[in-house]
């Protein structure tokens, strides 16, 4: 338990400063794989229900077996993982960060709910370090891409609205957005392990792989420098 705790702290602590660090720079790291690889270990911590969905049914006093089942998300409140599977990466990156904001919003108004300051303090500061590495990410995908264009936020981003009709019912509302969020993360999660595994396989945004891949044999490297995106820009 005790190891568990400060082996979380350090992480936190070294996304922190991961964050930081890139955010003090102001400019993004080209590094594709480390940005995944951030963005996967930050995923990774924010899924963990220890730091927030479990605490808070406690001490909301759900803590049945009658009540937890009530705190599942509600469908729709946040994109279901089939749902991110079918999204391009741009669409993917932007569908996240939108959500996360949103997310943010609430977790910034349910602060008191939460017994432990710094488990919140530990969510927040890595919901923006993720939204930090996504804004990365996308200009490296912009950088090699000829296709990419904005989009808009998609459906199902938006939170559920809260009726706030009763205390009873706040509380749900809470841990269900709880739930929602963790199961989210999850799955974001995932599909950047998946991104990594295949790296910049993507239909719409792997102009460069694509003309290698379809290229004669032989002539990659002189391809690569003339007819495509300048090399400085593209991620390596
Ligand atoms: C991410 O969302 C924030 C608001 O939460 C917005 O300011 C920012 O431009 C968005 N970034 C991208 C890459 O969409």
């Amino acid at each position: 338990m005790r190891a568990q705790l400060t082996q979380r702290m350090l992480l936190s602590l070294v996304l922190g400063l991961l964050f930081l660090n890139t955010a003090a720079m102001g400019s993004c790291s080209a590094n594709y794989q480390g940005l995944l690889q951030q963005l996967q270990s930050q995923a990774d911590l924010l899924q963990d229900t220890s730091l927030l969905l479990d605490p808070y049914i406690r001490l909301q006093g759900l803590d049945t077996s009658e009540l937890r089942k009530l705190c599942k998300e509600r469908p729709g409140a946040f994109p279901s993982q089939d749902a991110l599977w079918e999204l391009s990466r741009w669409d993917l990156l932007h569908t996240l960060n939108a959500t996360l904001g949103q997310a943010l919003h609430r977790l910034t108004a349910l602060q008191q709910d939460f017994p432990k300051a710094r488990d919140w303090l530990t969510v927040t500061m890595n919901i923006r370090g993720f939204q930090n590495n996504i804004h990365c990410l996308s200009q490296l995908l912009r950088a090699s891409s000829e296709t990419a264009k904005p989009t808009q936020a998609s459906p199902g981003a938006s939170p559920p609205p809260i009726p706030a009709s009763d205390a009873f019912q706040h509380k749900l509302e809470g841990c269900q957005f709880l739930s929602g969020f963790h199961r989210l993360m999850g799955s974001a999660g995932q599909v950047f392990r998946e991104w990594g595994k295949t790296p910049r396989r993507s239909r719409r945004h792997s102009p460069r792989r694509l003309a290698l891949r379809k290229g004669p044999r032989g002539v990659q490297l002189f391809r690569r420098g003339r007819r495509l995106v300048p090399m400085g820009q593209l991620p390596r």
